[in-house]
């Protein structure tokens, strides 16, 4: 029978040089004790940390993941990513921990197999990116250079893979709702389930803990349909008492239009964006949506597709979905990245994974940070910013279209639409389209290689991947080809003897009416 237990002996119970899974949903009771029990003690310390997912609080401030920011305490962590936490992010910049950046999809699936005492996870997801160890091997900093390969490039049935090697999970913290008096966790109001099952899966049959935080015990038994974690498979139980430790996301602190206990009027919920160079880009990608298309929409720019689906009256006949494991409903923007407003079902992670791996997803619109003339794409890693791919690998690498979304150059750059023409006020600082990537979040490559079809989007103009390279298909309304495109990228892209004007109704205020 799990016992109930508090946050403090909670940390107290994990020894020292474990490997801990952090399933990443915001645990304000428990994850804070870690820090405090080795403030006091010095233990537990040389930890290995797991988690997939960034959760925030996109600062140094002491919540989400930076908890488990102390040297001493973490000699490494294993991460989808990293950028949303800063303290966690100085420690690695500065060489300070052991850092391993792998995409979200394919740890959180690796759980499953090391509960399954199998030898790792084999997949195509990360082939031919800075996750092959032909590359980097997903190594953050130079102090792990010198540390061991997590994963072998094989070959089976004739096709090279990549295998993502198990290791022993000796803890699991996980989360739920609510405990029964069997410790049956339900997840009634969570607004994510997260990958809480495979990584208390894993722990249990690694012979290590499973540590679970839920808001409060439950006096009657939880029906078993309900039941998400059973309560087999937990040791202790750590109750939160409150909301403000037990967020549905970094950002809200509760929502019952997250968990499915109750809807949203979302009739007024999407207010019009206002005319600038992401609502262009938005709907010069928005374009390529169908009527019936599964969605993936990835932090920053994109996320505002959704709301220009909205505009045009799209939305309803489109599932978006959001990686984590929701589908349908309104995915959440800005910080709060991660929850939507009615979604339809919840997924675990590791299934959502599955389905997307497997080509599962008609479209993806995804963020951008630099792209060469290959038309790799980088997004993880900018000079000493160290971001992570979090699930873009295993999006861009399966989804049916890429439609990655960005505006054309970084830093300072200003635009505006005047009369249907596009206005450069201020050129950005850094160049977005450059002679070579930092790092290979998505290899142009590769992607030719399996004939996916790949749009690049700006405020000014639209690139196609195609065999010879990045074709330029498109410019805005009020472009000069030469002066404001050619001129400005790190390589000369191919150009027809006629490039198309993009749609003259994305430049115009009013619905584009053409959904
Ligand atoms: C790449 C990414 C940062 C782009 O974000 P975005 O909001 O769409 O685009 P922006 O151009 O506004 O970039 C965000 C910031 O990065 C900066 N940036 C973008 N490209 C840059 C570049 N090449 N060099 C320097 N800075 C750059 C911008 O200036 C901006 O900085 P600010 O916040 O200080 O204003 C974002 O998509 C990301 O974090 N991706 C990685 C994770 C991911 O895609 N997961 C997929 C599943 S969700």
């Amino acid at each position: 029978m799990p016992k109930i237990i508090t946050a403090d002996e909670a940390a107290h119970l994990v020894p020292n040089g474990a490997t801990l899974a952090v399933v990443p949903m915001p645990s304000e009771e428990v994850y804070p004790a870690f820090a405090r029990s080795f403030d006091a003690t010095g233990s537990p310390r040389d930890l290995t940390v797991v988690w997939t997912a960034g959760i925030g609080p996109f600062s140094a401030e002491a919540r989400g993941m930076n908890h488990f920011a102390r040297e001493g305490m973490v000699k490494r962590v294993i991460a989808g990513h990293i950028g949303l936490n800063h303290a966690i992010g100085e420690l690695v910049a500065t060489n300070k921990i052991e850092a391993y950046n792998f995409p979200q999809g394919s740890l959180s699936q690796l759980y499953r197999e090391i509960a399954a005492k199998r030898p790792g996870l084999i997949t195509d997801i990360g082939l031919e990116t800075f996750v092959d160890p032909r590359l980097e091997g997903g190594k953050m900093n130079e102090r792990t250079r010198a540390c061991e390969d997590l994963l072998d490039v094989i070959e089976i049935l004739g096709q090279e893979k990549l295998l993502y090697k198990s290791f022993p999970v000796h803890g699991a913290i996980i989360r739920g709702t609510c405990a029964d008096e069997l410790g049956n966790i339900s997840n009634a109001d969570e607004a994510l389930d997260m990958e809480c099952l495979a990584a208390a899966m894993a722990a249990r049959n690694s012979g290590g803990i499973v540590i679970v935080q839920v808001e409060y015990l439950s006096e009657e038994l939880i029906h078993p349909h309900e039941v998400y974690v059973p309560g087999i498979f937990v040791d202790y139980i750590v109750v939160a008492g409150s909301r403000e430790k037990h967020p549905h996301t970094m950002f809200v602190d509760h929502d019952p239009s997250y968990s499915g206990q109750s809807r949203a009027d979302l009739s007024n919920a999407v207010a019009p964006m206002a005319m600038n160079t992401e609502k262009i880009i938005c709907r010069r990608a928005f374009l390529d949506l169908r009527a019936g298309m599964n969605i993936n929409l990835g932090v920053g720019i994109p996320m505002g597709v959704a709301r220009i689906a909205f505009e045009e009256g799209l939305l309803a006949q489109v599932t978006m979905n959001t990686e984590v494991g929701l589908i349908g409903g309104l995915p959440e923007g800005g910080k709060n990245f991660g929850p939507a407003k009615n979604p339809m079902a919840f997924l675990t992670q590791p299934s959502m994974f599955d389905f997307y791996d497997g080509g599962g997803l008609d479209l993806a619109c995804l963020g951008m940070a630099q792209t060469d003339r290959e038309g790799n794409v980088n997004v993880s890693k900018l000079g000493p910013r160290l971001i992570g791919c979090g699930g873009f690998i295993n999006i861009t690498q399966s989804a049916k279209k890429c439609v990655f979304c960005g505006e054309f150059s970084a830093v300072g750059f200003d635009a505006v639409v005047d009369q249907g023409q596009l206005v450069i006020r201020q050129e950005g600082k850094v160049a977005k389209f450059v002679e070579a990537v930092e790092q290979f979040t998505f290899s142009g490559r590769h992607a030719r290689k399996h004939h996916k079809d790949v749009l690049f989007v700006t405020e000014r103009c639209v690139f196609q991947l195609v065999p010879e390279g990045l074709l330029l298909k498109e410019i805005a309304p009020g472009i000069d080809l030469q002066r404001d495109v050619l001129d400005r990228m790190g390589f000369a892209p191919i150009v027809p003897a006629e490039v198309p004007r993009m749609d003259a109704a994305i430049f115009r205020d009013g619905a584009m009416g053409v959904g």
